[in-house]
């Protein structure tokens, strides 16, 4: 998916941002992009090297966001370049059907283990939207399974983003990714209650907060009819839809609590979040709560090749394993032995290198640096993440919350800006204040990096905000 949200449209000319009242507010030339898979108007990238990407323009551009989260171990790596080599030797393609590989059953293993065994299973995908698509046909398969066919509903969050096919994108809320498909995306199936964005949502007390939002899902399950809903979809810390927003504390225990009471299941996507992206290996392991289904995609395989997977909790493994149940779904391309040997040593270099620890220490230094440069910005509303996964998000009026008229563009501009003018690849996104309003950008370093980079990267950030919307 690209940058920001919306169809393909011309590049926008330079303008001014009104509200901003700086007096070098005006743009530099447009950098083109594409939102589609278009190539048309996009600058030829032709090497990325470490954490740097070079374009056919001259320019070499610090990348503070991995593409799109992915790129975890920088780029160019002699190891997992061997891996894919090594393997492609042995084994360069096997349908799933027809015979297992060492690779896959290596990376299961490990994945299983990752997870003290709370997760039994995994079938290994390609994208995050295959994931999540199996996830939810997973859910409606097992309580087929037990004797349950009725359950055929789904709630997930109105500011949220689980994937781009028509069942992945139903069960997603983001407004602009969905709206010109809105006919075709499920209503009967798919429903939606609010996130949970202490940022937005004003409460007296966090217990007061925390009780609310159980209210609204509670009252869901109700409106439904608790024994026809098949599962709760959720991002542990919500990724594109809402810039980097975490839980708050007991949050994900008591969406776990309600499921259970009423038989759902409950499905962490931890497509953008996951596989040590926050601070843990599972982001759900910061939360003390453990998911029935669980989706990785993104850091999984560090960019090196398309790689995703689904694990299976112990509860749905368990029924599989003792009744012979088999899932009634499969890909192509499904347990590709190469994509499992290029995912395990990209998770080992992970290991080997300690980068889980460099997460949290970047990651409490690229807080602190985005705090101190940015937290005073009078179009600055809140920054927020957790590990090297930041989201900064900008408003009209700090006092009011309001956010920026949408045709304005803001986090597109910054986005420009900070490419063009400052040598920073950042990732924009619109949508965190509901309907499609309000701006933010994402901040997610790779996990190899260095202090030095981190703080060249905000400066960078912040001199393109600044240019962008004034001081
Ligand atoms: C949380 C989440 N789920 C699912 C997806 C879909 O993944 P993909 O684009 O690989 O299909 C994304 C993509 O950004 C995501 O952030």
């Amino acid at each position: 998916m690209g940058q920001v949200f919306s169809s393909r449209r011309p590049p926008l000319p330079p303008q001014k941002i009104e509200a901003a009242g700086s007096s070098s507010d005006t743009l530099p030339e447009d950098i083109p992009w594409s939102t589609s898979s278009a190539l048309d108007g996009l600058l030829t990238l032709t090497k990325a090297k470490g954490h740097y990407w070079y374009p056919n323009d001259g320019s070499r551009i610090l990348d503070a966001c991995g593409g799109a989260g992915v790129a975890c171990i920088g780029h160019g790596r002699k190891e997992i370049i061997k891996a894919a080599t090594n393997q492609m030797k042995e084994c360069s393609y096997v349908s799933y059907a027809h015979f297992k590989t060492n690779a896959v059953q290596e990376l299961s293993d490990w994945l299983i283990e990752s997870t003290g065994g709370a997760m039994q299973k995994v079938y290994l995908m390609s994208s995050g939207s295959e994931a999540v698509e199996a996830a939810l046909k997973l859910s409606r398969e097992y309580h087929t399974w037990r004797g349950e066919p009725q359950r055929v509903n789904f709630i997930s969050r109105s500011e949220s983003y689980h994937g781009t096919t028509l069942g992945s994108l139903s069960a997603s809320g983001h407004h602009t990714r969905r709206a010109p498909f809105s006919p075709l995306l499920s209503p009967t199936n798919f429903h939606k209650i609010p996130p949970c964005n202490p940022y937005r949502q004003p409460s007296s007390s966090p217990s007061e907060f925390l009780a609310a939002r159980i209210a609204e899902l509670e009252s869901e399950f109700q409106r439904l009819g608790p024994d026809t809903v098949a599962a709760v979809l959720v991002e542990p810390i919500v990724g594109a839809a809402l810039g980097c927003v975490p839980p708050v504390p007991h949050y994900l225990s008591a969406l776990r609590s309600v499921c259970h009471r009423h038989g759902a299941l409950l499905i962490f996507d931890e497509v953008m979040c996951g596989m040590s992206r926050a601070g843990t290996l599972h982001a759900w392991q910061s939360y003390n709560a453990v998911p029935d289904l669980q989706t990785i995609a993104k850091g999984f395989a560090g960019g090196y090749c398309p790689a995703s997977a689904l694990l299976v909790g112990s509860k749905i493994a368990s029924l599989m394993t003792a009744e012979g149940k088999t899932f009634t779904h499969g890909h192509t391309y499904q347990n590709h032995p190469v994509v499992a040997a290029v995912a395990l040593r990209v998770q080992k270099v992970i290991q080997e290198e300690g980068l889980l620890r460099n997460v949290q220490v970047q990651g409490r230094l690229l807080e602190r640096l985005l705090t101190e440069r940015l937290g005073g910005h009078r179009h600055v509303g809140d920054i927020r993440g957790k590990g090297l996964f930041w989201g900064v998000e900008f408003v009209k009026d700090r006092e009011t919350k309001e956010p920026f008229e949408v045709e304005k563009q803001v986090a597109m501009r910054v986005f420009r800006c900070a490419m063009k003018s400052h040598g920073v690849l950042v990732y924009a996104g619109q949508g965190c204040a509901g309907e499609g309003k309000g701006d933010h950008i994402m901040v997610m370093p790779a996990y190899d990096v260095t202090s030095r980079e981190v703080g060249k990267m905000v400066e960078r950030i912040a001199a393109a905000v600044e240019e962008v919307l004034g001081r």
